[in-house]
């Protein structure tokens, strides 16, 4: 190891400044106090702005210092609209959440600084940027961060304001059609930093791990620098613990002396004493806000016509669901819940839309009567996947997930799958989907029994059976559950595609179980097999078909009263109430 003076570093002590500036910057919002910033200060967090490298060193920013208060009156009108017509947008339980934030300090700093980017200046041989235009931004999004840092280490914090259309703020600078607005910011004394994020804090996001974040040599394998890269899928699946058993038995007893008879809220009892062994705390978080995340892909056995409808329905449907048409989108609305849907396997090209999240592993499977749905390394793609997405909306500060599927043709798959890990009887565990006919259900089951004969699936090699069989939804759904479990954070299935998806996923790590909550019993056969083998109790049952994540969406108000209700209802001894005699 190198000593301190070797390679030209800086002195212990000045590094760690560095470092505990990095550290310590924050975004600030509350606590500005009224004091003026000294002419002098103001002019030395400015030079360090401009000091910030610069794509061919064109230096592309400009700064504009706003102090008088009618202007920032006027630009503060303009923030407050944008937060209302954002704040619209939201599910409801994200829109209570955000209620409660601060997004802006226009008015409650003495300045406000405008750092802009001139996207042409130094003509048209900027070293660099005839590649990548964006690198002017870039080089101004760097001198934002320069002027940040400097302004931690003089003691003033900053916010970032991004609440604005982009012209009607040029409109109110002055600005010329060829500067760009890049970061609005509002600067001030304050009377504390943060130790974290404010939207950390307020629970709207979580930090990701920075293992999550590198990657050795290719995209995918993450894992950080120096310690041993490792599948992700292995690392899940080693983390995935049994619950909590002291904050299980603090649950049972809670609600033994919570003011009503024993047993009363009957499942409901179980249900907080399993979110309370997941979390590791009694009461257990509420779960909320919740993201459903609906896996959508085609099926290669769609060929063997195992369904009335065609296979262009699956990306119509997706068009739909990120339309707000579906019913998944009804649902989701009327609990507050946030939709995504997440292209897994669609035969078809997606446009990029708010909502989408892109993950395609294949355009659909291939027909598993004729060979394997997927490769092996799809369906560990596939898994990989779906661990990321929970990781993804858990950062996003979901306190639960909840499953969904669309893909046209999976109910047999699901089918097969669940006679591959129970050994059930493909005549029993497979059952009319979205509605065949007697001859359609006689053809369809014979494809389970083609399919299993074909590729004698071993339960104890779960990867095996998915590729098998497939469905790249099943597959990331499995990883889905897996991502959940391993962040102890509670996923409600939806039916039979989540109940054969969490075979897979129970079968790679039995723990997972724990965190897995069955939003209902689907009118599909092999749903009740699969939730017998699992030893899951579904919430509804309403005969329901639908999938989308429909099931899972009505469970949530059931899963978010029973933690609510071990949160809130007063005990016996609290509330004063006495006791039934013994
Ligand atoms: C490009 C950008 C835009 C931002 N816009 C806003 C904003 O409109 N309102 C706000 O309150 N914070 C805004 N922030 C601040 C972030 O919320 C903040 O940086 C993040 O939560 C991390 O917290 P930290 O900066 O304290 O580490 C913005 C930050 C960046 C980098």
């Amino acid at each position: 190891m190198p000593d301190e003076t070797a390679y030209r570093a800086y002195p212990a002590e000045q590094r760690e400044a560095i470092y505990r500036v990095i550290a310590e910057r924050r975004d600030v919002r509350r606590g500005f106090l009224p004091e003026p910033i000294p002419p002098g200060i103001l002019q030395k967090i400015l030079h360090a702005a401009h000091q910030a490298p610069s794509v061919g060193f064109s230096q592309p920013w400009d700064f504009i210092v706003i102090t008088d208060r009618e202007r920032r009156e006027r630009i503060a009108a303009l923030a407050r609209a944008r937060r209302d017509e954002y704040a619209a947008e939201l599910p409801a339980a994200r829109a209570k959440k955000f209620d409660a934030l601060k997004i802006e300090s226009i008015l409650d700093t003495p300045v406000n600084i405008v750092v802009t980017c001139d996207r042409t200046r130094g003509g048209r041989h900027t070293l660099g940027r005839q590649t990548q235009p964006r690198t002017a931004d870039f080089s101004s999004v760097l001198a934002v961060s320069n002027l940040w840092l400097a302004a931690r280490a003089e003691g003033l914090g900053i916010g970032w304001v991004s609440f604005f259309g982009e012209d009607e703020l040029a409109t109110e600078l002055g600005l010329p059609a060829h500067i760009q607005v890049i970061a609005y910011l509002c600067v001030g004394y304050v009377t504390e930093f943060g130790d974290e994020p404010e939207l950390a804090v307020s629970g709207w996001a979580r930090r990701r791990p920075v293992a999550w974040a590198v990657h050795a040599e290719k995209y995918g394998h993450r894992g950080l620098s120096g310690e041993e890269t490792v599948n992700q899928l292995e690392e899940v699946i080693a983390s995935i613990a049994p619950p909590d058993e002291t904050a299980m038995t603090a649950a049972r007893e809670r609600q033994d002396r919570m003011t009503k008879p024993r047993g009363s809220l009957g499942e409901l009892e179980d249900v907080s004493v399993r979110l309370a062994g997941l979390a590791g705390e009694c009461p257990p978080p509420l779960p909320e806000p919740a993201c459903v995340a609906v896996f959508a892909g085609d099926h290669g056995v769609h060929a063997q016509q195992v369904t009335p409808w065609p296979q262009e329905v699956t990306a119509q449907m997706v068009a739909n669901f990120l339309a707000g048409g579906a019913v998944v989108n009804a649902f989701a609305a009327q609990v507050g819940a946030e939709v995504t849907v997440v292209d897994v396997g669609v035969a078809a090209d997606l446009d990029a839309v708010p909502g989408l999240l892109p993950r395609k592993i294949g355009r659909g499977t291939a027909d598993f009567t004729a060979g394997p749905a997927m490769t092996r390394d799809q369906a560990v793609a596939a898994l990989t996947a779906g661990i990321e997405v929970a990781r993804d909306l858990v950062a996003a500060g979901n306190q639960c997930l909840l499953t969904g599927d669309m893909g046209i043709a999976n109910t047999t798959a699901s089918a097969a799958l669940i006679c591959a890990f129970t050994g059930a009887d493909p005549a029993a565990a497979t059952g009319r989907g979205t509605g065949i006919d007697a001859a359609t259900f006689a053809r369809k089951v014979d494809v389970v029994c083609r399919g299993l004969a074909l590729h004698r699936p071993d339960a104890g090699d779960p990867v095996g059976v998915l590729a098998a069989f497939g469905g790249f939804e099943h597959a990331a759904i499995a990883g889905f559950i897996l991502g959940a479990a391993a962040l102890r954070v509670p996923v409600i299935l939806d039916g039979v595609i989540a109940g054969a998806a969490a075979l897979a996923a129970v079968a790679l790590a039995p723990d997972a179980v724990a965190a897995c909550f069955a939003g209902h019993r689907s009118a599909e056969p092999g749903h009740a097999i699969a939730l017998g083998h699992l030893g899951l109790r579904p919430m509804v049952d309403l005969g329901l078909r639908l999938g989308e994540g429909t099931g899972a969406v009505l469970a949530l108000p059931l899963v978010q009263s029973a933690a609510r209700a071990l949160r809130d209802v007063a005990t016996f001894d609290s509330a004063g109430v006495a006791e039934k005699s013994p």
